[in-house]
């Protein structure tokens, strides 16, 4: 978690092409509430497909230390949580440690604050810079108080209380991670809680509360967004859920499949819900051979095959509205625009500037550090593609930031030169085997000395 024994250097070598199939990781932002819900539900849930990864395994242990069991069959990799039902938490004896992980600390927030005790949440440095004044807000408008740092950061206290208020709160930002935090609470207050978001973001809470027994209406909101209601009080029950593969990691061997001539990668059971596809269609606009095949649906979210042949991509214009269904992918989709021809313009970027690093920044680093052209402003980057593999050959600062790290070893895949990270540690945070699954379809990334 905050506390890796070492950074670890990787470095990707340029390859001819990639092909096989290969399963995609349990999709992160189910897998928090997956275990989340089981324990705020009575009985038994049980989890298959569970992403073990750090940021996940950080909110199964600060669950056990608010009284739920969450315990792993070794050998089927069966999770199963017994919960403490809505309203029923207690009070941690210690502060909840909760690494790298945003979601953690933001969905937690939203299930502390209904409590009568005190907690205290913190977290590794680069989760420590975060904005949490986006949940301090509406939380405290039902009741809540909090004491934070300077600026809203980790530590936090959450001085919760039993006798929160419904609220109707309108984000000011698109951000799944505060409409599910106020959505938990509103889990545990009398009445009905309603969000309303400008832009509709993911909605694996809606989905998978209802799976649990919850009551989740939804109506369309201006712009393009949802007004979102949960009524208090409901009665959770344990579930079985099975987790979908994770698109925003199957994104890292889609765009490698992508860049590559030739490349014939099929990435299995990845989730397709509409509001993380955003990267594919992107994808597609450019000109890549993307297929869903074997479409189903596990736990209420739909998934499917996705094969990807790779061939020339072109620059195209990301429009700012569909950054909320692909805000994780723009480090990976700046990687494919290198390799375009002609200039792609991102659009809409403001939020990436509050992600697990300053993503923005951290993108036009790594592409200035490997000879790539482009050009930056407050929430817009606009990249000039080489119409084939761009020169690589840079040492790229991660910052504690996962899909920074694996974004430029896939740059590395389809530049000249190699492709080097000074810290791919954090890529346990949400991709454990990340290099060996790759590696799996004709990939180089190893350490230096390999
Ligand atoms: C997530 C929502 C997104 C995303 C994060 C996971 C979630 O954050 O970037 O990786 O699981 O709800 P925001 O809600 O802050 O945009």
């Amino acid at each position: 978690m905050s506390s890796r024994a070492h950074s670890a250097k990787l470095i990707a070598r340029p390859v001819d092409r990639l092909a096989g199939r290969v399963r995609a990781p349990g999709d992160k932002s189910v897998s928090h509430r997956a275990l989340m819900f089981g324990a705020l539900a009575l009985g038994e849930t049980t989890v298959r497909g569970l992403l073990e990864a750090e940021d996940v395994l950080a909110t199964a242990a600060a669950l056990r230390q608010l009284g739920a069991t969450v315990t792993r069959e070794p050998a089927a990799g069966l999770w199963r949580i017994r919960g403490f039902g809505v309203g029923g938490a207690r009070e941690p004896a210690d502060v909840l440690e909760l690494g790298n992980s945003g979601t953690s600390a933001r969905l937690l927030s939203g299930i502390l604050a209904s409590h009568p005790f005190t907690s205290f949440l913190t977290g590794d440095t680069s989760l420590r810079r975060r904005p949490m004044q986006r949940v301090i807000e509406p939380l405290s408008l039902m009741g809540a108080r909090f004491e934070s740092r300077a600026g809203g950061r980790l530590p936090l206290a959450v001085i919760g209380t039993d006798e929160m208020v419904p609220v109707e709160y309108r984000l000011p930002v698109a951000s799944a991670q505060v409409k599910s935090a106020i959505l938990l609470a509103g889990l545990n207050t009398a009445g009905e809680t309603t969000v309303i978001e400008p832009e509709a973001t993911r909605d694996h809470t809606e989905r998978l509360l209802r799976h649990f027994g919850a009551e989740v209406r939804e109506a369309s909101a201006e712009p393009g967004g949802k007004r979102i209601t949960v009524v208090g009080w409901p009665e959770l029950t344990g579930r079985d859920v099975t987790v979908p593969g994770d698109p925003s990691s199957a994104a890292f061997a889609v765009v490698a499949a992508a860049i590559r001539p030739g490349s014939d990668v099929t990435v299995e059971g990845v989730g397709i819900n509409p509001l993380r596809t955003g990267l594919f269609e992107t994808l597609r606009e450019m000109g890549a051979d993307i297929a869903f095949e074997n479409a189903g649906e596990r736990s209420g979210e739909p998934v499917a095959d996705i094969r990807v042949r790779g061939g020339r991509l072109e620059g195209v214009e990301v429009p700012a509205d569909r950054a909320p269904r692909m805000i994780d992918e723009y480090p990976i989709l700046a990687a494919a625009a290198a390799c375009a021809r002609g200039p792609t313009r991102l659009l809409g970027l403001g939020e990436l500037r509050a992600k697990e690093s300053d993503r923005l920044a951290g993108v036009s680093a790594g592409l200035r550090a490997n000879g790539v052209a482009h050009e930056t402003g407050a929430d817009w980057l606009i990249v000039h593609g080489a119409g084939g593999p761009p020169p690589g050959g840079g040492l790229v600062e991660t910052h504690l930031d996962h899909r920074i790290a694996m974004a430029f070893l896939v740059l590395g895949l389809g530049a000249r030169d190699p492709v080097a990270v000074d810290d791919a540690s954090p890529i346990d945070t949400s991709f454990p085997g990340f290099a060996s699954l790759m590696n799996t379809l004709g990939a180089s990334i190893g350490p230096e000395a390999a």
